[in-house]
């Protein structure tokens, strides 16, 4: 099956990019010297968890400058922090527990394809049940994306509030509200990737601890 599929020649072609690529990755870690990478095969020590966008244009690494074995990612469409997403809960345990990341960031990008299918009326298929959580962070905010004209400014306005809502989702774990009862080196990030100039910009609303959760958010 699989190699009939590959007689198509543009198919193969497109494939063995990725092994040439590879073969290129793996020639660059033979020629350092500084043994980081024997040491990375033995774990990793991570200080970030990245939660972006699967958007192709906003790898976590690329973006920060940082290579394998500095940042955990997760990344889904739209850089949503389901409540009950069970992926997401997995990663974020292990992230902040057994990895005791200090950086948990929400990294959102301007110009999100997925936040701008959430505010049309379109079907799109199956991911139309996801982005109803964007939808529903589009009701809390209607009348300020209403009164935006301009459909791109509308999309980047919500991939910034989209952002914060993601950062109040995680602080409303019972993972983070734990860790921050036994630390107080974790820090949760809304960020925005702007994807023309690479910059990562800071949504300046960073929260160390639960003291700013609503009443029934904050765990006793
Ligand atoms: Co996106």
């Amino acid at each position: 099956m699989l190699k009939k599929q590959m007689d198509n020649p543009v198919l193969k072609a497109s494939f063995e990019k990725i092994l040439a690529g590879n073969q290129a990755w793996v020639k660059q870690v033979e020629e350092d010297t500084s043994g980081k990478f024997k040491q990375l095969a033995k774990g990793q020590h991570p200080e970030i968890l990245w939660i972006g966008c699967a958007d192709s244009r906003v790898p976590a690494n690329q973006i920060t400058n940082t290579l394998p074995g500095e940042v955990f990612v997760h990344r889904n469409i739209a850089n949503m922090c389901v409540h009950s997403d069970m992926n997401m809960l997995s990663v974020l345990d292990y992230a902040v527990n057994v990895l005791k990341v200090k950086h948990v960031i929400v990294a959102g990008h301007y110009g999100c394809g997925g936040v701008a299918a959430s505010l049309s009326r379109k079907q799109f298929g199956i991911i139309d049940n996801w982005l109803c959580h964007i939808k529903d962070v589009y009701r809390f905010h209607s009348e300020e994306i209403d009164a935006i004209e301009n459909e791109e400014e509308k999309v980047n306005r919500l991939v910034e509030l989209n952002v914060a809502e993601q950062v109040s989702n995680l602080c409303s774990t019972s993972i983070i509200q734990n860790a921050w009862k036994e630390r107080d080196d974790l820090a949760v990030h809304g960020m925005v990737i702007d994807i023309a100039t690479g910059k990562l910009i800071d949504l300046d609303i960073t929260v160390t601890d639960s003291e700013g959760l609503g009443k029934v958010f904050a765990y006793h």
